[in-house]
């Protein structure tokens, strides 16, 4: 059942404008005050989104004169053009290209002959070129957070497709060994995203900029609001001007879950839901995608945000003490020693396999006009509890030591977490690649092979 794609609002009142935004602005900075717990809970009745809806069902249409390539799931069929394919097993096949048209006019085509299918028949190892073809040979892209873990996995890929890879980081958080093996061909920038005249010298000449340069951590968040609002917010305003000017064809968000709050009923999260970040992390996140809308909107700037649902694999830093819960777990596992896990560890989450935040980012990319200023969550579709996923974990690395600790909970985190992938996948044609098995196998390999001794305690981010 095709969904619908979402559009910000500000109320109900239509697009933002940027003067409405500029207003949204400073009434947030206003209410970030150190020391209250949650701060931007009366966010709540600002920030909504109400559902645009898409073209009709799943039709893609791609523009001759768009600078993006056509969308994979969008077949060119003379004018109009639409696959939408299901295979047996109920994957994706992204391999239509030999479908002929159903219906004459209408551009919508049959199933393919040669489906491939990307459920989790697949292991964690992705052909990028069975998926993407040739789409990227030779296109310049910039990375933002190009040192850190999704954003060197989609380094990595972009440079297996033939791309010429710009990768631009300040080294906070992630590291250009993160690269090695694959990134000599890649243009590395040390700078922050912050420094105009650094940022212009990456994305001059660039098609897409996918920026994933960031802090993350909600609970540091709490604890820095101001600098998260600099980094995140401001920076991304940075990013969307210099890119702009810059004559960029697209600019690709990395937003996340955490926007959504907690649901009323659990439900499965939609992207035309409201936004009720519970911290300052998640609120930066709601308004770069806020301004991202707007600058498409008032700008005519090409953009699209894919909001992240627990993203893990190798090279998350488990090195931190604000390491996210895979890899926090995988540290303290492989160490022998005891992890921790804050409340009861009934949490839910939606964890998902990098190769997918990448997938989801190369479709998204690929993907033509239709897909403007639009909003996708980027997950599995999946629930896994904390306690599960430990359990899991320990399994796979073997785990004798003790049984793990129980913090409280911590402030600013959602109890549950789970996507609804039907506008992704009516939008970009976005069907995760690897599932949480694999992927997780896949993972622990990498930390086992990687993870040096024990470098103090870390506090998984769940
Ligand atoms: N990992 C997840 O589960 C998840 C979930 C939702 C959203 N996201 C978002 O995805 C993106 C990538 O996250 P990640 O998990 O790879 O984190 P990461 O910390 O590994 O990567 C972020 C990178 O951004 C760099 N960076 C930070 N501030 C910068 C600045 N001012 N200028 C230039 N570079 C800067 C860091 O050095 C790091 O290499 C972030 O935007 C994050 O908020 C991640």
């Amino acid at each position: 059942m095709p969904a619908s794609a979402s559009r910000l609002r500000i109320g109900s009142v239509g697009p933002v404008t940027t003067a409405a935004f500029a207003r949204t602005v400073s009434m947030l900075s206003g209410m970030i005050r150190p020391g209250l717990p949650s701060p931007l809970r009366n966010l709540r009745p600002l920030i909504v989104a109400s559902s645009r809806s898409a073209p009709s069902s799943v039709r893609a249409r791609t523009a001759a004169s768009s600078t993006a390539p056509e969308c994979p799931q969008a077949i060119r069929a003379g004018s109009a053009v639409l696959a939408w394919n299901r295979c047996p097993r109920g994957g994706t096949c992204f391999r239509a290209l030999a479908a002929r048209r159903a219906r004459p006019g209408t551009g919508f085509v049959k199933r393919s002959t040669q489906p491939l299918c990307t459920t989790e028949t697949f292991d964690a190892a992705v052909d990028w070129r069975a998926l993407h073809g040739d789409a990227f040979e030779g296109v310049r892209v910039v990375v933002t957070g190009g040192a850190g873990f999704i954003g060197s996995h989609l380094v990595e890929a972009l440079v297996s497709l033939g791309a010429q890879v710009v990768a631009i980081d300040d080294l906070s958080g992630g590291d250009w060994a993160n690269l090695d093996g694959f990134g000599a061909s890649v243009e590395r920038i040390t700078a922050s995203i912050l420094d105009a005249e650094r940022l212009g010298e990456a994305v001059a000449g660039s098609r897409y900029v996918f920026h994933q340069a960031a802090l993350g951590s909600v609970p540091r968040s709490i604890k820095q609001p101001h600098r998260y609002f600099d980094v995140n917010f401001r920076g991304t305003l940075r990013v969307i001007e210099v890119s702009q000017r810059a004559g960029v064809g697209r600019l690709l968000f990395a937003s996340s879950s955490s926007i959504y709050g907690n649901p009323p009923d659990d439900a499965a999260k939609r992207e035309g839901m409201p936004l009720v970040p519970l911290s300052p992390y998640a609120a930066t996140k709601a308004c770069c995608e806020i301004a991202l809308r707007t600058w498409t909107d008032s700008y005519d700037f090409d953009t699209v945000s894919l909001r992240y649902f627990n993203i893990f694999g190798p090279r998350q830093n488990a090195n931190s003490a604000y390491a996210a819960v895979v890899a926090a777990f995988a540290k303290a596992l492989h160490a022998g020693g005891q992890a921790t896990i804050f409340g009861d560890g009934d949490q839910s989450r939606d964890f998902t396999y990098v190769a997918n935040a990448v997938h989801a980012n190369l479709l998204a990319a690929r993907c033509g006009d239709d897909i403007r200023g639009s909003v996708f969550n980027v997950a599995c579709g999946g629930s896994v509890s904390v306690n599960a996923l430990y359990g899991h974990m320990a399994q796979l690395l073997d785990y004798t030591g003790p049984a793990p600790q129980h913090a409280p909970p911590r402030v600013g985190e959602v109890r549950s977490s789970r996507a609804d992938l039907g506008a992704a996948n009516a939008g970009i044609g976005y069907e995760p690649i690897v599932g949480f098995a694999p992927g997780m196998a896949e993972t622990v390999r990498w930390y086992r092979a990687h993870l040096g001794p024990p470098a103090g305690p870390s506090e998984p981010d769940a």
